[in-house]
């Protein structure tokens, strides 16, 4: 493993294998041909792709073409051709659970896209039969890589302004993403969680020609993590529409003595900043004396780095994973890179993880026991769940079971289910 050398001098580059990885790219819809396709020449020294796997023949051999790999209709051919190390699992969450558990069995090292699966008891199972089969399970989280969660995390680091003791976030993305935020961020897992939901009528609106609301909901999430530390975690309407905050909404990380700040913009990235109380304003009145921007440093389509000038010095992020081409979205694409060429290097014996089976199954802990607190009315429940025998459990169950006619556990039936592009 060695450091490639970057092609713009002064830029970091992230570490690369000795050799790629030979994979297959299983599921080729949506997500999969506008984020991933385009990406696999910046991935080049750690990802070869040699297969493409999905049951709608169209969708398999488009992609399979335009990447010059094999296509393949079915996993069971695709195990068998025995021609791919790792694969990237790119379909329908329904389905993750059983392709995961598939390749496991089969040897098969895999990167599962998020959520990790439908149940707990699916991400459970993924993660238990992976490591009983010695292959690296992991979940392509992006959300942790995001450039503010990123320089937050290393201002953190400079305890600048105190330990954070208190998360609130606005008008985010409550659910498995931000889970996965608050865990990487405090580095710990939550002990707690508690939660409400609410769900109000709305004059009949188009959010697109094909999404139509009558109603919106509303959710509020509290996790206790060790040492006293909180995080409250609100939305509805994520879209922003009937004059609802839009994303990023507000988010601001609270330490003894400052914030971390965030806000949204007219642009998704929102600004951040940091707020603190010189000695004289702990004295008087602790209003912030200071504010600090956070510089979001983009140049030629490619996302540099994040940075704030503090009184103790700079404090920067720098990309590692910049990407062959230019692309208005270089920030939000350079995130799926760094989980990929983290999967790629972790096959290559890598010890370094960002985000462990553990952490993904956590987050998954996280949302169940948001779910089922909220049927509680709000209950604080312990994390994680003792008894999966529980109503939010049962719910995504009985759900999958009238959608697909089959047991949602069991992987056997479940790969011969196909879940067609909506
Ligand atoms: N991290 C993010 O920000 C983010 C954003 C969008 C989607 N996603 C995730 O990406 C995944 C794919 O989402 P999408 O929007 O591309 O869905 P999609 O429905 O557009 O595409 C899924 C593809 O998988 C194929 N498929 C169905 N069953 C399969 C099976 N058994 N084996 C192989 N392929 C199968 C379908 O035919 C389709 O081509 C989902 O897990 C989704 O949650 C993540």
């Amino acid at each position: 493993m060695n450091h490639a050398l970057s092609r713009w001098p002064g830029r970091l580059a992230a570490m690369v294998p000795d050799r790629p990885v030979d994979i297959a790219v299983i599921g080729a819809g949506n997500r999969s041909s506008t984020t991933y396709q385009g990406l696999f020449q910046s991935l080049r020294p750690w990802v070869n792709v040699v297969a493409v796997c999905d049951p709608v023949k169209e969708h398999a051999d488009r992609y399979a073409d335009a990447v010059d790999a094999h296509a393949f209709h079915d996993l069971t051919d695709l195990v068998k051709a025995d021609l791919v190390e790792a694969a990237l699992v790119i379909a329908p969450i329904d389905v993750h659970h059983a392709i995961s558990v598939t390749l496991s069995r089969t040897g098969i090292h895999h990167l599962v896209e998020t959520s990790i699966s439908s149940t707990l008891w699916q991400a459970r199972d993924m993660a238990q039969t992976a490591d009983e089969h010695g292959v690296k399970f992991r979940v392509g989280e992006n959300f942790i890589r995001f450039h503010f969660d990123r320089i937050a995390k290393e201002i953190d680091k400079t305890g600048f302004i105190g330990p954070i003791g208190r998360v609130l976030c606005v008008h985010d993305h409550p659910g498995y993403h931000n889970n996965s935020r608050w865990l990487v961020l405090y580095g710990a897992h939550p002990e707690t969680v508690q939660a409400v939901s609410h769900r109000m009528s709305v004059e009949p609106h188009w959010e697109a020609p094909h999404r139509y609301h009558e109603d919106e909901g509303f959710r509020c999430h509290f996790f206790r993590f060790p040492d006293n530390r909180l995080v409250t975690d609100l939305a509805g309407n994520l879209k922003g529409m009937l004059g609802r905050y839009p994303r990023p909404g507000y988010t601001e990380l609270a330490g003894t003595r400052g914030t971390i700040a965030r806000a949204a913009m007219e642009h998704r990235h929102g600004a951040g900043e940091v707020r603190w109380c010189s000695d004289d304003a702990l004295r008087n009145g602790a209003r912030h004396d200071h504010v600090f921007p956070i510089e979001h440093v983009v140049e030629d389509g490619q996302w540099i780095c994040d940075r704030v000038e503090l009184p103790i010095g700079p404090v920067e992020f720098r990309n590692p994973n910049q990407l062959a081409v230019s692309h208005p979205r270089a920030h939000s694409l350079s995130s799926v890179v760094s989980h990929v060429t983290d999967f790629a290097n972790e096959v290559r014996g890598s010890d370094h993880c960002e985000f462990t089976p553990a952490d993904a199954v956590m987050s998954m802990e996280m949302e169940v026991g948001c779910r089922e607190s909220a049927l509680r009315n709000g209950e604080e429940i312990p994390l994680p769940l003792a008894d999966l025998n529980i109503e939010a459990e049962r719910r995504v169950w009985d759900e999958l079971r009238v959608r697909h006619g089959v047991d949602p556990h069991d992987a056997e039936a479940m790969m011969s289910i196909m879940i067609a592009r909506p």
